[in-house]
Formats: structure tokens, sequence, C-alpha cells
């Protein structure tokens, strides 16, 4: 990672030169820029790991510069730096994707420690990328989503495939369990061969052992006709377990003879057969806590937990539920004949902003009505109908006569957790955005809600 140091943009001479000697313990190169076009001009050829910026300049205001390094998407932390202690300019500053905002006088401590803090999400997010542009970026067939998370799940997808180890996936309901066991599948080299998906839960208990392992004629009552089983229909193929914990704990014992052994024996046969299947199972169960209730045998989670996978819910994936929505309104409006093409500011702040329970799953549902119920080109909020508890609802608002007034407390603990979550957990810098003693924070933090 090639970077250029840090770019000072400071009009007063004596100023720059202060903070240069400041900071020269950090060994990072140094560039001091005198005016807002100098910086502009030395910001065309090269890039800053960090940017010290002055918000009033000769020549323009450093919002502006903000503003165009992150249309540019130059890949720099920048630190505000102003005399004005207005908490509408730090809160413009944080929004326009400042990382830190130093009020004048700064310190030569305060300074120091602020830019470390810069270069070290710098040389973070640059690993974090390098990591991904690494892992390669495609995502398998039908999957959605360049979040971090989930291409560092196409890579494993990718990785794990060549193998013939079970993989065990773990998740939320909805969030791509059997899409990830299809690429597995789809990318390996059992690819054409079948794919068999069994649902566990589906299974009635006293026809699983047929069902998985077929049965002969005449095996048990209104067994009328010679039956293949599921593990032999995936012979040669992968046999997917969906709602693994679902099987009964007698069923459970015969997939480890078949596991163990690699054999089978249909209901009623005398012979064995020998099958080569892969095995990949999934459940939205924590499967460690079903075996510590003895719910699910711990020999046979051995066998089938050799390589776990977990697929991250919704919530988790950043941008991902934009890219995903995206997808699902283009294609619904084309099924629906509608003129849907893209999200609306105010859809998106709410997708990004919904918990997700039910995952990509309710994300479908949730675009596919509003494209049935409206039309236009823009999907706005007002288009989405999303389940009257969200979970954004605080306990107790529902039962309120004015659900839209917020107790006081509320909005002041709210105002608190934002401040607190900018700042990353710096109780004096969120009391200095929030305009209060940090004393008066760390009492507030400490009284809890009525
Ligand atoms: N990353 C993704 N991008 C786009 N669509 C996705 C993605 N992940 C899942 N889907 C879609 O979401 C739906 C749910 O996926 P899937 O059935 O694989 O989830 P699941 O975890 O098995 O759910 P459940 O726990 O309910 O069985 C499917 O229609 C699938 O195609
Ligand atoms: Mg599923």
């Amino acid at each position: 990672m090639k970077s250029d140091g840090l770019l000072l943009v400071e009009d007063s001479e004596s100023t720059a030169m202060l903070y240069e000697t400041w900071l020269g313990p950090l060994g990072e190169r140094i560039t001091i820029a005198h005016t807002g076009s100098r910086a502009l001009a030395w910001l065309e050829r090269h890039t800053p790991s960090v940017i010290l910026l002055d918000m009033h300049l000769p020549d323009m205001e450093g919002m502006d510069i903000l503003r165009l390094v992150r249309k540019r998407e130059l890949s720099c932390e920048v630190i505000v730096i102003t005399a004005d202690t207005s908490h509408l300019l730090a809160s413009r500053a944080v929004h326009e994707g400042a990382q830190d905002f130093l009020v004048k006088p700064v310190d030569a401590e305060r300074l120091r420690v602020s830019v470390s803090n810069a270069l070290r999400t710098h040389k973070l997010e640059h690993l974090a990328s390098d990591l991904a542009a690494q892992m390669g970026a495609a995502p398998p067939a039908g999957f959605c989503g360049s979040s971090i998370q989930m291409r560092a799940l196409y890579h494993t997808l990718r990785l794990v495939a060549h193998s013939d180890a079970p993989v065990f996936i773990s998740g939320e309901s909805g969030t791509g369990k059997e899409l990830c066991a299809r690429a597995i599948h789809d990318h390996g080299k059992r690819s054409k061969q079948a794919f068999v998906a069994v649902n566990c839960a589906a299974m009635p208990a006293e026809l699983v052992e047929s069902q998985l392992f077929g049965h002969v004629k005449g095996a048990f009552t209104g067994a009328v006709a010679h039956r293949v089983g599921l593990t032999e229909e995936a012979d040669g193929g992968t046999l997917f377990l969906d709602e693994v914990t679902e099987l009964t704990l007698e069923a459970q014992s015969k997939l480890l003879r078949f596991l163990q052994t690699g054999e089978i024996t249909p209901v009623g046969a005398s012979g064995r057969k020998h099958l080569n299947c892969r095995v990949v199972c999934a459940t939205n169960l924590d499967i460690r806590h079903q075996v510590e209730r003895g719910l699910f045998r711990e020999d046979l989670f051995y066998r089938l937990h050799v390589v776990p996978l977990t697929v991250p819910p919704l919530r988790e994936r950043g941008e991902d539920v934009l890219e995903i929505g995206t997808k699902l309104l283009q294609l619904n409006a084309a099924r629906e004949n509608k003129r849907f093409h893209s999200l609306g500011d105010s859809a998106r702040q709410l997708l990004l902003t919904y918990p997700w329970p039910g995952n990509i799953r309710e994300l479908e549902n949730i675009i596919r009505h509003a494209v049935v119920m409206h039309d236009a080109e823009l999907l706005e909020a007002a288009h989405i109908s999303l389940p009257e508890n969200n979970g954004n609802d605080v306990e107790g608002n529902a039962d309120r006569p004015h659900p839209e007034i917020l107790p006081l407390w509320q909005v002041e603990q709210e105002a608190i957790e934002r401040a607190l979550n900018l700042c990353q957990g710096n109780v004096g810098r969120a009391a200095e955005l929030l305009q209060v003693a940090p004393s008066t924070l760390y009492r507030r933090l400490r009284t809890r809600p009525p």
C-alpha cells in the first residue's frame, strides 16, 4: 500500500509549522498546503493517508474540500480543525465523512492521538479491502451483495467446494443457507451429479428411515413398491440436510451409521449398498446448544461439523440490503410490468435501519408487495409496508396515546447514544458535541430511564 503521508491544509504558516513539529514523532511524510486550491492541486496527483483540514481557508471553505475528497472517493481519513465551536459544523463535518473534529487551540497530545487513530483506521481499511480483492469479488450465482462479510463467505464457499468434507451451515432464517449449499455443490467436482435437498423438519418421524435410505416392496404396510432413498439419489453428488436439528434421536443414530460406514441398508433389504455422497447440513438453531441440551447427538455433531460456515444476518451486511433491494425491485418491476427502477432516498434509509428479522426472504416479500401495490419510477418509504412491530419500537411505545411523541428521557438517551457512536465511545468528545460537561454525560449515562 503506497501512501503519500499526511496533508496539512492550514493557512497560517506558523500554526502549520507548529503542527508539523508536533506530528514529527509519528514518522509520516508531511506536505503543507496554505490554500484550498493548492491542496486540491496536490490531491490531483497524490493520495495521503490522512488530511488535517482547517475549515477556514483564504480561498475556500474546508467543507468544500471535504466534499470533494468524498466525491472522488479518495481513500484517506480527514480530520477537521476549526476555531468554530458550533456543534452544527461538527455534525456536518462528521456527516460529510470527517473522522475527527478538533477545536482550536489544539494541543499537541490531542492532535497526535487524533492523527495516529486516523492512521490506524486508514491501515485497517486498506487491509480489509486488500483482503476482499484477494478473495475475488464476484459472488457465486444467485448471490448479491459485496459487503466484506459476504465476500469472505464467497471465498470460503469456493474453497470448500473443492473438498469432500462435510459442511455445517448456520444462520438465521432466510439468510441464504440453501443458496450456500447449492453454491458449494455447483462450484465443486460433483456439480454434474445430483444435488438432493432434504427438509428434515418435513419428514414424519416414522418415515425418516425409508425416505433417507429407501425400502423394498412389502417392507411395511404401505410399501407397495420399491423406493430409492434420498441418500442413494444423491450418490456421486451432494446431500443437503436442511434443518438437520429436527431429526429425531433415532434418525440421528441411523444417519450417524451411514456417515461412519458410507453404507445404507434400505428398509426390509438384506444387502448393503455403498454410496458416495457429500453431506452439507444447515440449521438456524444454535447447534452447540442443542448438543448441550441432549437434543443432538454429540458424535453426529462432530461428524457433520467439520467445516462450519456462518451466514451473516442481513442487518450486519451494511449496504448489501440496498444492492439486493434494487435487484429485487427491478426483477419484480419487470415481472409486474411496473416502472420502478431504483430506490429513493426515503426507501434507502428505511431499508438500512429496519432490522430484518426474516432476512432476505423478508426483503423479497416486502419488495414484491410494494411493486404489486404501487407504481412509480423510484421506490419510496411510503410504498413499503413493514410489520407493525419492526423491532425499532422501544418497549411500551405502542401503549401510549401519542406514540410519535417520545418521552424526554428517551430523546435524550438516543441523542447521547448517537453522539457516543459517532465518537467511538469517547465520552469527552461526545460531551463536546452535545455541548454539555462530560460530568453531565457521565451522570446521565448512569441514570437509567424510569
Ligand atoms: N445474498 C443473496 N442475494 C440475493 N438473494 C439471496 C441472497 N441470499 C439469499 N437469497 C435469496 O433469499 C431467499 C432465502 O434464501 P435461502 O432459502 O437460501 O435461505 P435459508 O437460510 O435457507 O432460509 P430458511 O432458514 O428459511 O430455510 C432465497 O430466495 C434466496 O434466493
Ligand atoms: Mg432453507
